[in-house]
């Protein structure tokens, strides 16, 4: 097990009628104005914003609105956000929605507070020096935000889609009522319930040795959210069921299954390039690239591959023969893509790729070729190359 850090600081609210509480937890953050950020409509039309607003009003706190955030969100409207929370006066930022509504809302908090253009931070041209204090009510189990140091953007020209990751951008609370994800469509369900996978997937697959203890829990996370994916194909509206994928949306990604690990991440990148120029759903992105990033690694550690086959997807052990359980364990988890309903390849994704696209993409990936991805297996330009075209 390597040395690590472990930092958790988001205060967790969860379950029914949660929400309700959002006016006492702003209070406590001694704000004095709040900027309310969210997405399209589904928060108006189920009547969350107004319950959000109410209690709000009941803390005596002064907020403004925002929404209109998209998913693979834009950084066009971080910076109208921007612009608005410096006009308003905006000191805390209450995010409702999910991963892209969070994402959005951590954004506008670093340009509050760096001096930079706020993209130079996802391009890595500077470092951030703080971020305005963020708390979510979230509204979809799948990326995390809630909990992970992280805030995913796009921008538009040259459709790029990075990231950038600090703990200045932790939420200072989540709100997390499993009731409030029954309004989804069924695709958005299991896109996020393979992004909850993928955040455990891409910290499971490491070359580290002897991580006993996050090896259990990442599996048996990945068991329970396969176990209740499958539930929620059936019944939408089973409570305990949202609520195991929603618990597990933020342990998934708050670094728990990572730690003494390092972690791949290279499904991720590619995702996002495929997200960045073609706006996909990020979830259904992941299920498309995963088996082909699995079969062109898997040698680097066959019994890794074995490991996760047999205690995470119940295929038979077979000491004999490793590798064949390796390569079964990646169908079964393709076959458990399949059932829910989510891509296992980019035409299934609805795109016809053309091999101009999968060059340009594979270099953004590597900065033109200056860099490699995956901690797993270290990839170039070559190697995405390789596996975006096994995966179209
Ligand atoms: O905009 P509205 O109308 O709210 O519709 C949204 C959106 O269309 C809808 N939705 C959300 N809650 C709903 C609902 N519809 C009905 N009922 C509800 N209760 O769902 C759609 C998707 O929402 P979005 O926020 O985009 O989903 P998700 O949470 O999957 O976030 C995806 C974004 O997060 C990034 C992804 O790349 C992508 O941009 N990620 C962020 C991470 C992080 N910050 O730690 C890590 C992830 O790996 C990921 O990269
Ligand atoms: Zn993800």
């Amino acid at each position: 097990m390597r040395n690590f850090r472990f930092y958790a600081p988001t205060k967790v609210v969860f379950g029914k009628d949660t929400e309700s509480k959002v006016g006492g937890l702003v209070k406590e953050q001694n704000c004095k104005k709040v900027l309310v950020h969210y997405g399209g409509n589904s928060a108006k039309k189920s009547g969350l914003l107004d319950r959000i607003y109410d209690s709000l009003k009941e803390a005596g706190i002064d907020y403004v609105s925002l929404g209109g955030v998209v998913p693979n969100p834009r950084l066009s409207k971080v910076y109208e956000g921007i612009e608005l929370c410096k006009k308003e006066g905006v000191d805390f930022i209450l995010a409702v929605g999910g991963g892209s509504v969070i994402d959005s809302g951590k954004a506008i908090g670093y340009g509050m507070v760096n001096d930079c253009d706020v993209w130079d931070l996802y391009e890595r041209k500077a470092q951030p020096k703080g971020c305005l204090p963020i708390g979510a009510v979230l509204t979809i189990a799948a990326a995390g935000s809630e909990m992970s140091n992280s805030s995913v953007i796009t921008k538009e020209e040259g459709e790029l889609k990075r990231s950038c990751n600090n703990d200045f951008a932790r939420c200072k609370f989540a709100i997390m009522n499993p009731e409030l994800t029954y309004t989804l469509p069924q695709y958005q369900t299991q896109s996020g319930c393979t992004d909850i996978l993928m955040h455990t997937m891409e910290r499971y697959f490491t070359t580290v040795k002897n991580t006993e203890l996050t090896d259990s829990i990442g599996e048996a996370l990945m068991k329970t959210v396969i176990h209740n994916a499958k539930i929620l194909m059936k019944e939408p509206e089973n409570y305990d069921a949202r609520a195991e994928v929603m618990w597990a949306s933020s342990i998934s990604h708050n670094d728990l299954t990572g730690c003494g690990t390092i972690g791949d991440w290279a499904s991720h990148q590619i995702e996002h390039e495929l997200g960045g120029m073609f706006d996909v759903a990020h979830g259904a992105g992941l299920a498309a690239v995963w088996g082909s990033w699995a079969r062109y690694v898997y040698k680097t550690d066959v019994n890794r591959f074995a490991k996760f086959a047999v205690n995470v997807l119940n295929v038979p052990n077979n000491f004999s023969n490793p590798e064949r359980v390796a390569l079964e364990g990646i169908e079964a988890m393709e076959n458990f893509y399949r059932e829910i309903g989510m891509p296992t390849s980019i035409k299934e994704l609805g795109i016809n790729i053309t091999d101009e696209q999968i060059s340009e993409m594979a270099q953004k990936c590597t900065h033109d070729n200056t860099i490699t991805i995956g901690g797993f297996q270290k990839l170039n330009k070559e190697d995405v190359e390789k596996i975006f075209q096994a995966a179209r």
